[in-house]
């Protein structure tokens, strides 16, 4: 548990047991100065000779107490998460920790990087860190903790087992959002096979878990724009009758992430009171195997009418956004954003840290792709190549729900342009959703990806 605070003053001026002045280039910034002087230069000396880089820190002892050097990077929101986790380690309860420039984005890197899922451990490190921040408006602090309380339930239920996290329990956590003014309406399987969604309920129906469809509407008077998010929504990805080997099913708890992020935001955007209305899509499911289970060359009729042969039953998360995609349409949406974990090829291109963002209009493309940047969230554009479209061709059916082996990002994404006529930007976030280690912003598991970049975009409309 963490709480930031403000306090009055200055680093210098301010009592505490324990004191942080940052280091950047074996120079102390302005209010470490300042105290630097109070001390006599005893902070100048401890630094003589020695080089502290972003994350590496030195506890100097002084007449008032402890002070901790701590090395500062090119990123106030990293060097924010290293400090909370150094200071966590070192079980300090309390500290008045200088601020810097950018004070919001050191709060948010503060409150992300203090990050913990304990909830199914028998002995809860129960560790309370409270940090002052002198000169900080509460205003500041209190941004942070909305946008970071997002963040937190995004990863909560990308951490979250599929054993607990059912499709049932994950529509039981939106429903939650109602507390908040968010409308949630949660469709079971009849509402879903009556409207006709048959690709969504074609990769349901292995399950013992059934699905559920659940969308969400935050709408503040006066909203001044419109957002259609769309998220992944799978609780667990077992690939279905094409299996996926053990090793790679072992994060498939997380393919739901892209929904997580959707819930995350919604939630940071009702506490945050942003004045855009935003509604959210949801189709949540299992992707398991019985005797019930959809196979390899099934034909299976969208929400949208089009038919798609089954070529992998692992490639599901297109099928069920298809129907979700068609859904946020007929809604009336006039632009989606839509987050998957939709391919390995997405992390083969660019690795874990960075999503790729496909869009068919490319205004709509670069306003996301400059939310992410601000929000300090990778993400890279990539091409939406027509030339690809005709390895979706299917000899029985309108499409096949799967290409070649090469460009397999380029084919996910052109299957869901098949869906939507409204400006549509994709993010495959299958590499950033889920961080196999500990990372700057916070521990294994769920990162939360996605949650701020949509709010960035909403701030943007
Ligand atoms: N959920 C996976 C994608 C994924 C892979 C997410 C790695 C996170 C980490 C998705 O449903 C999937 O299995 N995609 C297949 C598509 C293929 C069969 C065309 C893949 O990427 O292998
Ligand atoms: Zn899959
Ligand atoms: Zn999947």
């Amino acid at each position: 548990m963490i709480t930031l605070t403000r306090a009055e003053g200055s680093l210098a001026e301010g009592q505490a047991p324990l004191k942080v002045a940052w280091v950047k280039e074996g120079r102390l910034l302005s209010q470490g100065e300042a105290l630097d002087a109070r001390l006599g230069g005893l902070l100048r000396r401890a630094l003589e000779g020695v080089s502290l880089k972003e994350g590496e820190s030195l506890l100097v002892a002084a007449p008032e107490g402890q002070v901790l050097l701590f090395g500062l990077g090119e990123d106030a929101r990293s060097s924010g998460g290293r400090l909370a986790q150094a200071l966590l380690r070192l079980r300090f309860p309390e500290a008045l920790v200088e601020p810097l420039e950018d004070a919001y984005t050191l709060a948010e890197g503060l409150l992300l990087g203090a990050y913990r899922f304990q909830r199914h451990k028998s002995e809860k490190e129960e560790k309370a860190l409270t940090l002052r921040l002198p000169g900080v408006t509460e205003g500041v602090l209190e941004r942070a903790r909305k946008v970071a309380e997002g963040v937190y339930l995004a990863r909560d239920l990308v951490n979250e087992p599929p054993n607990l996290l059912t499709p049932e329990a994950l529509a039981e956590r939106a429903l939650e959002l109602r507390a908040l003014g968010v409308e949630v309406e949660v469709l079971d399987e009849e509402a879903i096979a009556s409207l006709g969604m048959g690709a969504f309920l074609a990769v349901a129906q292995g399950s013992e878990n059934p699905p559920r469809f659940i969308r969400l509407r935050y709408a503040p008077p006066g909203a001044r724009a419109r957002l259609d998010l769309v998220g992944k929504g799978l609780t667990f990805d077992s690939g279905g009758y094409s299996l996926k080997p053990t090793e790679s099913m072992t994060t498939m708890k997380g393919d739901m992430a892209g929904a997580a992020a959707v819930l995350g935001a919604m939630k940071s955007a009702a506490l945050l009171g942003l004045p855009v209305e935003i509604r959210g899509y949801i189709a949540a499911c299992e992707n398991m195997i019985s005797g019930r289970a959809y196979r390899v060359g099934d034909v299976l009729k969208t929400f949208s009418g089009k038919t798609v042969e089954v070529m992998n039953t692992d490639a599901e998360g297109r099928l069920t956004l298809a129907d979700a995609l068609f859904y946020a349409e007929r809604e009336g949406a006039e632009r989606i954003l839509e987050l998957s974990t939709l391919t390995g090829a997405a992390v083969v291109a660019l690795g874990e840290e960075v999503a790729a963002l496909f869009a068919t209009e490319l205004a709509w493309g670069s306003l996301v792709q400059e939310a992410a940047h601000r929000a300090g969230e990778k993400v890279w554009p990539m091409p939406l190549e027509k030339a690809y479209r005709e390895k979706l061709k299917s000899p029985v059916a309108d499409l096949k729900n799967v290409g070649d082996r090469n460009g397999g990002a380029i084919t996910a994404a052109l299957f869901l342009s098949e869906f939507v006529r409204v400006p549509l930007a994709h993010l495959d976030i299958a590499g950033p959703a889920f961080a196999k280690k500990g990372h700057p912003l916070g521990p294994e598991g769920g990162t939360g990806f996605g949650v701020r970049t949509i709010l960035e975009v909403a701030q943007a409309l």
